[in-house]
């Protein structure tokens, strides 16, 4: 492949169809430019002073004042308000990306308050100096209503002085400098978000998602496991770590040896093959996704399309399982080449920051 044919460059179609705002006249040369993924299970950042952070996507507020005193905070984030959710007012203010409470989906002020904190909390985890002024690209899922994104807008603009808006499909095949005849496969925790690009943004015939994502792998993982050893007691996060640390498709994977109790007495349990079986699941819907977007394009781009997936998203982390859909595509479309982003967690952050640093300085003040 010949990089020179990618230039990155977003021309003038692209940048259309960015939302954009900015509330700032006189950028100086004082600028921090973010990249933003906000996901429903996990908000990530990527700046151009080289911080990188992430944090889960959920929000605590202590109850009362004596959870304040014990906090310390009268907010906290990530695992940490995970962890001490019971005496919290706790708040998931994303839903499959798209933002609760605002712009139609069904939520809460809570919510939309949890939200904007949220997105604060990752820009101060970014270590902005004193008077930088912060211009954010945000990767919004790309099937995002025109309504969900002015939504984001709303609540960026409160940590941001320029914010853009992006597809995250988008940011990731621009991270990749990938933005003609590819096909990105955002592997999530509630969604896999299948999408088309042909150097133009994504419409709604370039898209596909399905519920076959990560939770999906966690539940089949927890019937096999019910069905094998009835008796063992488990939670869903302790299946979860399991399947982060040993999650695989491979014939030869490493043996999944799991602690959990049975009658209360830890016992190892040989999980492998529950494990693989449970993470080979998502592989045929992913492969029936791409061939009806790759059936439905022009028959002469067709071929060089398959040769381009990316894979990115937690999920993608699955051992082999770029083998695997490429197999599963050679069965079914006759060819396929995939290719896994090489760090699946930042792709969506690393790619929004590049959309960032390329957008004319012009256009970020123009924006208002
Ligand atoms: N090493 C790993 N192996 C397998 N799965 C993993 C691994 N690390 C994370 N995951 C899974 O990835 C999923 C989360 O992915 P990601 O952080 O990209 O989601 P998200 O973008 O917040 O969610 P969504 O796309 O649904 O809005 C979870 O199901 C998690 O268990
Ligand atoms: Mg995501």
């Amino acid at each position: 492949m010949d990089p020179s044919q990618q230039e990155p460059t977003p021309d003038k179609s692209e940048a259309h169809h960015l939302e954009l705002i900015s509330d700032t006249d006189s950028p100086a040369a004082g600028i921090l430019y973010v990249g933003i993924d906000l996901g429903t299970s996990r908000t990530s950042i990527a700046a151009s002073n080289g911080v990188r952070a992430t944090v889960a996507s959920v929000v605590g507020y202590p109850k009362d004042v004596i959870g304040q005193k014990l906090f310390g905070r009268t907010t906290l984030f990530g695992e940490e308000a995970i962890e001490k959710r019971m005496s919290l007012d706790f708040h998931r203010p994303l839903e499959k990306g798209v933002l609760k409470g605002a712009g139609g989906v069904e939520g809460d002020e809570g919510d939309v308050r949890a939200a904007r904190d949220l997105i604060s909390e990752i820009i101060r985890r970014a270590r902005p100096k004193k008077d930088e002024l912060i211009y954010a690209v945000i990767g919004a899922p790309a099937e995002a209503s025109m309504k969900s994104k002015t939504a984001i807008l709303e609540v960026a603009k409160e940590s941001c002085d320029s914010v853009m808006i992006c597809s995250e499909p988008f940011s990731v095949a621009y991270g990749q400098e990938m933005l003609e005849d590819v096909l990105v496969i955002d592997i999530g925790a509630g969604t896999v978000d299948l999408c088309r690009m042909h150097g133009t943004m994504p419409e709604d015939a370039d898209q596909i998602t399905l519920d076959t994502a990560g939770d999906f792998v966690d539940s089949k993982f927890a019937d096999a496991i019910n069905a094998s050893h009835p008796e063992a007691r488990f939670s869903k996060e302790m299946l979860k770590a399991v399947k982060e640390r040993y999650g695989s498709v491979a014939v030869e994977m490493e043996p999944c040896i799991a602690e959990f109790p049975i009658n209360g007495k830890p016992t190892e349990l040989d999980l492998t093959s529950e494990l693989r079986d449970s993470c080979r699941a998502i592989v045929p819907p992913i492969v029936k996704g791409l061939s009806e977007l790759i059936s439905t394009f022009d028959p002469e781009f067709q071929d060089r399309l398959k040769g381009r997936v990316l894979l990115a998203g937690g999920g993608s982390q699955i051992k082999g399982l770029d083998t695997a859909i490429e197999r599963e595509m050679h069965e079914q479309l006759g060819s396929g080449r995939v290719v896994r982003i090489e760090e699946p967690l930042y792709g969506g952050a690393t790619g929004a920051l590049k959309i960032a640093h390329d957008m004319p300085e012009t256009y970020w003040e123009r924006l208002k």
